[in-house]
């Protein structure tokens, strides 16, 4: 036996502590690792840092086997809020950007400088997408051509919808915001009944807590099953590896959902 046959064998064995040891990323193609969030004025928290957390997790799990860098953008450098304009009191949590579309597409963003171009783009939703998206739509269409993947949670779907990407292609999105969500892109192939959507490389979750989900679907998809089962077990979070599994699309009585 070669000794290259040994080491998948040992790696699936538990360890001495009873514990099982940490699966290998499988996948053999070139990885991503510069990863984009897209940020805005009244983002949904949960949109932003369930999927985070899981590329966390990843990033320092399997810092042996691979590098990832996370670039955070928004129209300026200030401090991006979770809060909706005009609540009163001060609920909100903020995210200090990394660079600016205008920098990034310049090639002046601050350093690192030399990340190279993002491989795939988070996009999450919240309150802010009914708001003055003009910016963000614009640096999508425009980076579009070079990204890998794009994941979308909840109406972070709208965002790209609005570009035209999704014209002729399935995406889905929160199902509680269905009816005004489904009006930003008339010519999405929009499905009403998925925790999320994959269409090639766009990645579309439904509302909120679906983004988890898309995110151990893209690192099961990208990285192998047993390392997205891997990392969601020491999350002790309970999966939805169902896409069609969506009892949220008839609670909100979503047309055509089944
Ligand atoms: C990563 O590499 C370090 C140094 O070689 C080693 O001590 C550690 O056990 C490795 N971690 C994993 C998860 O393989
Ligand atoms: C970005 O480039 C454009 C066109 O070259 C220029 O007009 C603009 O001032 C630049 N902005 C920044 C922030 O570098
Ligand atoms: C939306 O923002 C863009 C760019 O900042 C601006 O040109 C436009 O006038 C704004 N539209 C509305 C309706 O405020
Ligand atoms: C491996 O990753 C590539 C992207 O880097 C993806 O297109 C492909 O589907 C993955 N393959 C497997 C078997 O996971």
């Amino acid at each position: 036996m070669r000794l290259s046959g040994v080491a998948p064998l040992l790696a699936a064995l538990p360890s001495a502590l009873g514990r099982l040891s940490q699966p290998p990323i499988a996948n053999t193609t070139k990885l991503p690792t510069h990863y984009g969030l897209l940020l805005f004025p009244h983002f949904q928290a949960l949109d932003v840092f369930g999927p985070l957390d899981v590329f966390n997790n990843l990033a320092m799990m399997y810092k042996n086997s691979t590098t990832m860098y996370l670039s955070v953008l928004s129209k300026t450098m200030a401090p991006v809020t979770t809060g909706m304009t005009g609540l009163p009191g001060s609920f909100e949590q903020r995210i200090v950007p990394t660079t600016t579309f205008t920098e990034y597409l310049n090639g002046t963003r601050p350093p690192p400088t030399n990340l190279g171009d993002i491989e795939v783009l988070i996009i999450p939703g919240g309150g802010g997408t009914r708001s003055n998206m003009t910016e963000e739509i614009a640096f999508v269409k425009q980076i579009y051509p070079k990204v890998k993947y794009i994941i979308t949670i909840c109406t972070g779907s709208t965002i790209v919808s609005r570009t035209g990407i999704l014209d002729g292609r399935k995406a889905t999105t929160n199902k509680f915001s269905w009816a005004w969500a489904v009006k930003q892109g008339p010519k999405v192939n929009w499905v009403p009944t998925a925790r999320w959507v994959e269409d090639g490389n766009i990645f579309s979750s439904s509302g909120v807590s679906a983004g988890i989900d898309v995110a151990y679907a893209f690192v099961s998809r990208m990285y192998g099953e047993p390392v997205a089962n891997y990392l969601a077990q020491a999350a002790e979070y309970n999966r939805e590896t169902d896409p069609h599994h969506d009892p949220f699309s008839t609670f909100w009585e979503v047309p055509g959902s089944t």
